[in-house]
């Protein structure tokens, strides 16, 4: 049976990860660089790679994230918190022939140091020296802000580079409705797999606003993603004595209420019912014989 986790992750995250490979693709490059790779995103992304026989750096801040990973098939993890980063990195790069770059995080110096590696790896092959740098365009795209300070480049790479923003439905307006119905056709696919979340809470829309909840999902930390459902808590409606339409625990309420009669003259006092989906009351909640509202 389909259940509401396996749903919720239908849009964002598996459409997000597919439109990555397709940049590539659409522009050129053969291999991608991502940062915080142990992110849910990260992971489908992963998988995908792995299906498709598509190079990728993982970047991670951890061992444990690189350990995920690697578990999970990841051939390229370079942990940002090592002492040899720059070198791992530009060796991976080297590896895949990796010239662009999908960047989670946004701020520090991150975008500019994949930049300078990947002009590195390319320098390894150069046939001759050119004081502009290599003509092999690089490109970073910033598509989260989970540092949200500033972004700081130290231009060491050469004239071929570009750092910009990427935003998933700008995308699919630029890959069109054929081009979109594919990537959810793959979504549907593999919904269980490649797309597969895991969630280590489910919290109604209610309890997301307690400040408990947001100081434990705020942190966005890998395997910590919350599932929030609108319909958790609420009771399930109940059966109208009358019609036998399923009415909201208020409407039912107001059948029970109709039932009243004035003890004096057994007269129906009042009547509740739905229109249009609204409950509807008629009649005097007080009895116009005696001036009861028992
Ligand atoms: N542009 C778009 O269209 C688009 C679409 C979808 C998603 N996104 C973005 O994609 C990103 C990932 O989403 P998700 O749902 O997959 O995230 P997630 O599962 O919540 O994972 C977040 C990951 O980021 C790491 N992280 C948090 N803060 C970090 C920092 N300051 N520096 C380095 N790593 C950090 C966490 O590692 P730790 O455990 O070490 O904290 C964790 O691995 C988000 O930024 C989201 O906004 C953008």
């Amino acid at each position: 049976m389909w259940k509401l986790a396996s749903f919720d992750a239908c849009f964002v995250n598996p459409l997000t990860s597919q439109g990555m490979v397709e940049t590539m693709r659409l522009e050129d490059h053969q291999a991608l660089v991502h940062t915080a790779a142990a992110s849910n995103l990260g992971q489908m992304l992963n998988k995908i790679c792995i299906a498709d026989g598509v190079g990728l750096v993982n970047i991670v801040r951890s061992r444990q994230q690189a350990d995920l990973l690697k578990a999970q098939g990841a051939r390229h993890v370079c942990d940002s918190s090592a002492p040899s980063f720059m070198q791992d990195l530009t060796e991976a790069l080297a590896a895949t022939g990796a010239t662009l770059a999908f960047d989670a995080i946004g701020g520090g110096k991150l975008a500019g140091q994949i930049l300078s590696c990947m002009e590195a790896a390319i320098n390894r092959t150069a046939k001759e020296y050119s004081r502009y740098g290599s003509a092999t365009h690089k490109q970073v795209y910033i598509y989260g802000g989970l540092d949200t300070g500033p972004t700081i480049i130290n231009r060491g790479f050469g004239m071929a580079w570009g750092v910009g923003g990427w935003l998933l439905w700008p995308f699919m307006q630029r890959i069109g409705s054929a081009g979109a119905q594919k990537l959810r056709e793959r979504v549907v696919a593999e919904l269980k797999t490649t797309f597969a979340s895991h969630y280590s809470k489910e919290i109604s829309l209610a309890q997301a606003l307690e400040p408990e909840e947001i100081a434990v999902y705020g942190k966005r930390a890998t395997g910590a993603k919350y599932l929030i459902n609108p319909n958790k808590g609420k009771q399930a409606p109940a059966a109208t004595p009358s019609a036998g339409r399923r009415l909201s625990p208020h409407a039912q309420f107001a059948f029970e209420f109709a039932r009243r009669r004035c003890k004096g003259t057994g007269r129906l006092i009042e009547e509740c019912g739905q229109e249009n989906g609204l409950t509807t009351r008629r009649l005097s909640s007080v009895c116009p014989c005696c001036m009861s509202s028992e």
